[in-house]
């Protein structure tokens, strides 16, 4: 266990339903510390490099165009194993699945609309990290 640093994004549904703030709030209180935050329309080009292990997959056009739609709130959090925290907190990936108190299993119903996305390991929290944020962007504790 270490301190280390995680990606946390809020989905465009999420922004649109003005619920960035909550989920930045729901981090905040557990104890992770905020270290990027940024909002970005993003391109198809970012869009399927972030999702680049879904490429095969059946849903990953229509994966590409929710997440180009319009705005999301990209996020850097640091703390304890907040790379496994993030995703106990964020809940199961289909919200019909996820736990209330999660932030989907209290705040989504559907499985293209499930608000927010997180680092599934370290790697890819790094791999992440790197791809959203340039390093003047993210902020030291
Ligand atoms: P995310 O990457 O967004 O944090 O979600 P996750 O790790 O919980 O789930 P992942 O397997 O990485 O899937 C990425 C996103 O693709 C959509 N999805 N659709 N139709 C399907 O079977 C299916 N499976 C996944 C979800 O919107 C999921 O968040
Ligand atoms: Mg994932």
């Amino acid at each position: 266990m270490a301190v280390e640093r995680t990606f946390v994004m809020v989905k465009p549904g999420g922004v649109e339903r003005g619920l960035a703030g909550e989920v930045i709030r729901r981090f905040e209180q557990r104890g992770y510390g905020l270290r990027g935050a940024k909002l970005v329309k993003v391109s198809t080009k970012l869009a399927k490099e972030h999702y680049a292990e879904h490429k095969e997959r059946p849903f990953f056009g229509e994966l590409i165009e929710g997440l180009t739609r319009s705005p999301v709130m990209a996020l850097v959090f640091e703390g304890e194993s907040v790379v496994k925290v993030a995703r106990t907190m964020i809940g199961a990936t289909n919200p019909v699945d996820s736990a209330p108190g999660t932030i989907r299993g209290d705040l989504a119903t559907e499985m293209g609309e499930n608000i927010v996305h997180g680092s599934d390991s370290p790697a890819s929290a790094k791999r992440e990290i790197a791809l959203w944020f340039d390093k003047s962007e993210l902020v030291k504790k």
